[in-house]
């Protein structure tokens, strides 16, 4: 029997709108789409730049609909973390063809070099070329802030609010309680107002502790109701399994195998589909960086349980990673001739049939779906 990879889960809800290595889909589109009708979309690299908050909002029907959700979507295959404060690594980004590179402020940037960080950060966005180019072409630049516990979050936004060109996704860890994320978003859209109409400021949330786990759905609705509410401003992409951080909590000692947090792996993914939006659902870092033979393994694995995309440290770790968050050729093969050969039987009336000695049905046909709306989003090459 063929093992199945939902790579994305409810993935052939959506509508490609951008072709390319990282190609992008619109929600807004996604809907239409499911109800059989076709609309194109903007680029992700909606500006964002703060001179452009000064621009007359476009207000639109669409924007002030607090349930209108235009924005596109944005592979993050590898989400990888360059330490803030190290000018070396930052000049890297441009040698890697990664899906989302972190600038980071949090746990890879010690206590004492939280400032450079930061003020390294405000300069690469505002004067970096790559980050330009990446903007234009769609691809996603992100910067993970301190968590709000610790007290430096607000600096990190002042920080990184005042910069001419804004991140495209902000990542914010160590979420535990409803009241953080309502002050973020006030702080949020205090800063963006008057970018109505724009490609929303996407956010992803960090889940990496007991409490947070078991308040997760809570957590994630309160998370999509301002991002609802903030008309286009802000917007929920996803949600990250802080493993580390999650196996401090519990008291668990992290293996490579990750044993120790398969149940809470399950238990987030699981929380995280249930919401009938394309949150994208982030898996745990492998921090053995050289062991590119067990990265695989749990990459594969991560893309089996239905995860969409890893954490990653080190350049080594990318292109395994987006390799393994990437249908394999003849998956795909044997994906497209499924929904092919499930369109012929349905017309003569057969709801099961034997593809290849193994029983296809209804749920396989959405699986293989899946799969081929995952590698045109990602921009795989179709047959
Ligand atoms: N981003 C960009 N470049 C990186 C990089 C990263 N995350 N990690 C390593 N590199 C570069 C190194 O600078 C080095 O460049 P060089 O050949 O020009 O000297 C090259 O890749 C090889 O690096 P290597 O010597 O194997 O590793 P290292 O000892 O320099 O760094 C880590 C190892 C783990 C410290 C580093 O990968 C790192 O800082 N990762 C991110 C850590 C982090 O942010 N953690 C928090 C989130 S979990
Ligand atoms: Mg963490």
């Amino acid at each position: 029997m063929m093992k199945l990879s939902p790579y994305l889960g409810r993935a052939s809800e959506f509508l490609i709108i951008n072709s390319g290595r990282s190609s992008c889909l619109s929600s807004r589109s996604a809907l239409l789409a499911r109800h059989g009708s076709t609309t194109s979309g903007r680029s992700a690299a909606g500006p964002q730049d703060a001179n452009d908050m000064n621009t007359s909002p476009k207000s639109s029907a669409a924007d002030m609909n607090p349930t209108s959700t235009r924005h596109t979507y944005i592979p993050r295959r590898a989400m990888m973390y360059i330490p803030g404060d190290d000018a070396k690594k930052i000049a890297k980004i441009p040698t890697l063809i990664v899906d989302c590179p972190v600038l980071e402020c949090e746990d890879g940037v010690a206590l004492n070099r939280k400032e450079e960080a930061r003020q390294l950060i405000h300069k690469t966005l505002e004067t970096a070329d790559w980050v330009k180019e990446r903007k234009t072409r769609g691809l996603d630049v992100a910067v993970r802030i301190n968590s709000f516990q610790s007290g430096l979050a607000d600096q990190d936004l002042q920080s990184l609010l005042s910069a001419k060109t804004l991140p495209t996704t902000l990542l914010i860890p160590k979420i535990e309680g409803k009241e953080e994320l309502r002050h973020t978003a006030h702080i949020l859209t205090e800063k963006l107002a008057g970018r109505a109409g724009r490609d929303p400021l996407r956010l992803i949330l960090y889940i990496e502790s007991a409490k947070a786990l078991l308040s997760m759905r809570k957590l994630l609705k309160t998370a999509l109701k301002v991002a609802d509410e903030s008309h286009n401003l802000l917007a929920l992409d996803g949600v990250v399994f802080g493993s580390d951080d999650y196996c401090a909590d519990i008291g668990a000692n992290r293996s490579n195998e990750a044993k120790e947090v398969l149940f809470a792996r399950q238990y987030f993914l699981t929380v995280v589909k249930s919401f009938q939006r394309s949150l994208q659902a982030i898996d745990l870092v492998h921090i053995d960086f050289k062991d590119l033979d067990d990265l695989r393994r749990q990459s594969e694995e991560g893309a089996r349980f239905g995860f969409t995309g890893k954490q990653v440290i080190h350049p080594a770790q990318v292109d395994v990673v987006q390799q393994a968050y990437s249908p394999a050729p003849d998956k795909l093969k044997w994906a497209q001739e499924v929904v092919e050969a499930f369109t012929r039987h349905q017309k003569e009336g057969k709801g099961a049939f034997n593809f290849r000695n193994a029983m296809i049905d209804r749920p396989l046909l959405l699986q293989a779906e899946n799969i081929v709306a995952y590698a045109k989003l990602i921009g795989q090459p179709q047959r």
